[in-house]
């Protein structure tokens, strides 16, 4: 898809009116249809540090959800880039035991704000028509948290829609342009959004959404030393106690060019959340969009 002047354009979004407390009920949830797609590798450490979204702030957005839930419980971001398609983590489209996760199965949540209101918003739920891994996707994950020989590579697929959605309601993300390489984006403020955990709630159910500095790849690779593999298609991002963190994978990093936002990458994993010396690690679109 060519970088176009439409993609990007962020709305200017309303302001949701506040409504006292945390409204999850649920929390004990059908969890038959949820899988474990966290990569996180302390499920304690939580933190995030970023502000709820306004309702339809970022139009790109989209949720993954176990096909058949009455109330979608997303397990996963994704980002619109055209009117069929979706890109996102191949991570979030593996089962437990490593087997992929069928088209048929997958649910695409768009224009979605607060999960705890039917009204907000301009929602679709979408089927999938078909998926497709990056084919150099590669994982392993240690058994302890902080140990050598963590290794996720090439964390990027696309979901492609069975329809097509309005262009004028769901503005795509822009690509980042052919040319582009990610240590173009070192020291630049990049944008992440999601549903996934707070320092405060493990689901939330408003966006969330956090500004973080995009790391060079060699300070990156010198955090993660003797824990993951940080190499070429990776982009890295932190901030003192801002970050993606479980269920936020899939989702987008953008980082703003005049009017407009690039992904420059995908949610992927990170050691803990927000752990000093730890960035996110996120899959490097300008090297696998082509
Ligand atoms: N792996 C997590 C997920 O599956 C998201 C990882 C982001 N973690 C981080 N520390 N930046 O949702």
């Amino acid at each position: 898809m060519a970088v176009n002047d439409k993609c990007g354009i962020k709305k200017a979004g309303t302001r949701k009116l506040k409504r006292g407390g945390n409204k999850k009920k649920n929390k004990n949830k059908n969890k038959k249809n949820k899988k474990n797609k966290s990569t996180d590798s302390d499920e304690d450490i939580k933190i995030v540090g970023g502000n709820e979204a306004m309702e339809n702030e970022y139009p790109w957005i989209v949720a993954l959800f176990p096909k058949g839930q009455q109330k979608p419980d997303p397990y996963c971001g994704g980002s619109l880039i055209a009117s069929q398609w979706v890109l996102t983590a191949v991570h979030c489209l593996k089962e437990n035991d490593g087997t992929d996760t069928p088209a048929s199965e997958i649910s695409v949540l768009l224009g979605e704000h607060d999960l705890s209101d039917d009204t907000d918003g301009n929602v679709m739920i979408l089927d999938v028509e078909e998926v497709f891994l990056h084919p150099n996707y590669a994982d392993t994950f240690p058994p302890n948290p902080f140990t050598p020989g963590g290794h996720l590579l090439a964390d990027v697929a696309l979901l492609k829609l069975k329809k097509k959605v309005n262009l004028a309601t769901y503005t795509p993300v822009c690509l980042p342009p052919e040319k582009a390489v990610a240590s173009m984006y070192d020291g630049k403020t990049a944008t992440a959004v999601g549903w996934g955990r707070t320092a405060t709630v493990r689901e939330p159910d408003i966006l969330q959404e956090v500004e973080v500095t995009v790391t060079t790849l060699d300070s990156c690779k010198a955090s993660y030393a003797g824990t993951f593999d940080i190499e070429t298609g990776h982009i890295c991002a932190a901030d003192t106690g801002k970050d993606t963190c479980a269920g936020d994978s899939g989702g987008p990093l953008t980082v703003k060019t005049k009017k407009q936002h690039f992904l420059v990458g995908i949610t992927s994993f990170g050691e803990g959340c927000a752990e000093p010396d730890y960035p996110g690690v996120y899959a490097d679109v300008a090297k696998y969009r082509n």
